[in-house]
């Protein structure tokens, strides 16, 4: 069967984005270079997965289990980068997308404990090709709604033929009942035609308690094994 490769789906997204081409005046040149960009945020995706893995791998030899439950990456959508890029109110333009984005690479690792998150956090940010450009920690202060995750907006290099070139990525590390609680709010919250109101917004509040409880208590019982 034919496989689309990422630079087809980029070019084929490019080709029928519902921006207009023209008030897009991109040349071929610009294209070229967005298409090469987005295949940069791909590699970087791929350094950062590769550094989990390793040190999945490391923790599982050491300690007979496994930090992380699982990872699941991104890259934003054309559609996606446009709209955010006009909701901040940046040109549409390559090197804009660069300079105001910095979560074109996602990287979402899912633990198995609390704990992991931070240990994880603090091995990939000594690794000295890492530089962290901002950090905020949603599990020490949730947001209002209950969301919860640690994330990092990171740089880490690419090594291309002739340069080393430096990619942000945004990394969120939660656990999976942060994970659980999280995906199911956006389904529900970006449900076409349902109005998302105060009482599922209590709700789902109240799930959130019921996660992190769940999350205390499974850090104990990590604990008591000594795992
Ligand atoms: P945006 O990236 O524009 O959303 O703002 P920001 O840079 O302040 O981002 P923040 O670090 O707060 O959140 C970035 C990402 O975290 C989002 O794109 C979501 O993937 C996730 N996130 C943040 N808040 C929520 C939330 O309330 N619910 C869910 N399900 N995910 C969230
Ligand atoms: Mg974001």
């Amino acid at each position: 069967m034919f496989e689309e490769t990422m630079e087809d789906k980029i070019y084929r997204q490019l080709l029928r984005t519902d921006l207009d081409q023209d008030k897009l005046q991109w040349t071929q040149r610009q294209s070229a270079d967005f298409r090469r960009l987005m295949t940069y945020y791909k590699c970087a995706i791929r350094e950062i997965e590769t550094k989990f893995d390793v040190l999945d791998d490391e923790y599982s030899l050491q300690n007979d289990r496994n930090p992380i439950s699982g990872i699941k990456t991104r890259l934003k959508s054309i559609s996606s980068i446009a709209e955010k890029l006009k909701r901040k109110h940046q040109p549409w333009t390559v090197e804009s997308v660069e300079a105001n984005l910095n979560d074109v690479a996602g990287v979402r690792v899912v633990c198995s404990f609390v704990q992991d998150v931070y240990t994880l956090a603090e091995a990939l940010l000594k690794q000295d090709d890492i530089t962290l450009i901002e950090k905020k920690d949603y599990i020490k202060q949730p947001k209002e709604n209950g969301y919860r995750s640690l994330h990092l907006i990171v740089e880490v290099p690419i090594f291309l033929e002739k340069e080393k070139r430096p990619m942000r990525v945004e990394i969120q590390l939660r656990t999976i009942a942060m994970d659980c609680w999280a995906s199911l709010e956006h389904q529900l919250r970006y449900k076409k035609g349902v109005e998302f109101n105060d009482e599922m917004q209590n709700a789902l509040l109240e799930c959130a308690k019921h996660s992190m409880e769940l999350d205390t208590q499974m850090d104990q019982l990590r604990s008591m094994a000594h795992i």
